[in-house]
């Protein structure tokens, strides 16, 4: 993947190939005559990668990393995103789609629920761009396309049903007066990319949403769910959908009847009382991944010097195992859910 001041992109080249394209639409060139064009130039360069369901995805400078699994680029928003946030259900829905790329899970999102509305955040033009070019086989896909199209025309106004912001999450939350019911969260993995995954991130969507709202996210990495807990979130794991883990769902003050499923044992002592648990922070929502990945290291050794000056230090091995202090694994025995343990567990190392 490429970095741009700190932000992660698709690949350098495909974007190259697709401004080019972008610009001829600008000056009122008709899409039909070039898009066959663009694809063909980017199939032609290994960059467009048809995945298992049809549905194309962006291929990266790494060949091992795609924009979208290989399960399927529509598949992965219609069973990570859309079927677990139960928009079917839910009437005018608002919704954030934060990273919104080829539009896979917005135009999931309409085809499974008309009435919703969409705040789309994608910090990269070219990639929007693309969504108009490609073949995505459901009938919102027009409603997509048209909106698209005004977009790139600078025919957009005032607030609508749709709307797109294409610059940095981080600057465009700051600017949004909208409450959502839900918040996709379909960034590059933590590991790679962090800036919308540290606990100043996170508080910033918190208060953004709704009561009872959801947000999901395909990332299972034990920071960005501590940052959840810290954040004020309601943790619940969901299926596992191509991976190993299951994705994650963070609840902001859960109505009685979700159904909230704990994350694993192993994982709620490494969030409570390991050093593994430091979330990622950005406090002024302006760091790069590289110096917010060194500020938690930073931070990571400062925690365990305290816990070792308070004897109160267990290691990532002894945490995993659950040999620890047995006041801490009575915490786990109590009915309640995955962030009241934690909580609770922190509470009772901090004291
Ligand atoms: C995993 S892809 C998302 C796929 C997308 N949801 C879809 O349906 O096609 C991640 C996307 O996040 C965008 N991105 C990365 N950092 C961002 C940031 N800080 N703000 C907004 N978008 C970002 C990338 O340009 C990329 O298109």
């Amino acid at each position: 993947m490429e970095f741009t001041g700190g932000i992660m992109l698709p690949n350098k080249t495909a974007l190259k190939i697709i401004k080019k394209y972008i610009i001829r639409f600008e000056k009122g060139e008709d899409l039909n005559k070039f898009k066959e064009e663009l694809i063909k130039s980017l199939l032609d360069h290994n960059l467009l990668i048809k995945t298992e369901d049809g549905t194309y995805t962006l291929v990266s400078e790494n060949r091992e990393e795609l924009m979208h699994s290989k399960i399927g680029s529509l598949r992965e928003g219609v069973e990570k995103f859309v079927i677990p946030s139960d928009l079917k259900k839910m009437k005018n829905p608002k919704i954030l789609d934060l990273c919104s790329g080829m539009a896979y899970n917005a135009i999931a999102a309409l085809h499974f629920n008309k009435n919703c509305s969409i705040d789309m955040i994608e910090c990269c033009k070219e990639v929007l761009f693309l969504s108009m070019c490609i073949d995505i086989p459901y009938r919102e896909h027009d409603i997509m396309k048209e909106k698209l199209k005004n977009f790139f025309r600078g025919n957009c106004e005032g607030e609508d049903k749709i709307n797109i912001y294409a610059n940095d999450a981080r600057k465009v939350i700051k600017k949004l007066n909208n409450k959502y019911n839900v918040v996709f969260h379909d960034a590059f993995s933590p590991q790679r990319d962090s800036v919308l995954y540290t606990l100043d991130f996170l508080k910033k969507l918190y208060e953004k949403m709704e009561d009872n709202s959801i947000l999901i996210s395909y990332s299972s990495s034990i920071p960005f769910r501590s940052a959840l807990v810290s954040a004020g979130f309601v943790i619940s794991e969901g299926d596992s959908i191509g991976r190993k883990r299951g994705i994650t769902i963070g609840y902001k003050n859960p109505s009685k009847d979700r159904v909230l499923k704990r994350i694993s044992l192993t994982d709620e002592r490494l969030i409570a009382l390991s050093t593994v648990g430091v979330p990622y922070r950005d406090v002024n929502l302006n760091l790069t991944h590289e110096e917010i990945v060194k500020n938690r290291y930073l931070e990571r050794i400062r925690m365990k010097e305290k816990l070792l000056s308070m004897g109160k230090y267990y290691s990532t091995k002894k945490v995993k195992l659950g040999k620890i202090d047995k006041k801490f694994l009575d915490i786990q025995d109590l009915n309640l859910n995955s962030s009241e343990i934690i909580l609770k567990m922190r509470e009772l190392l901090e004291s």
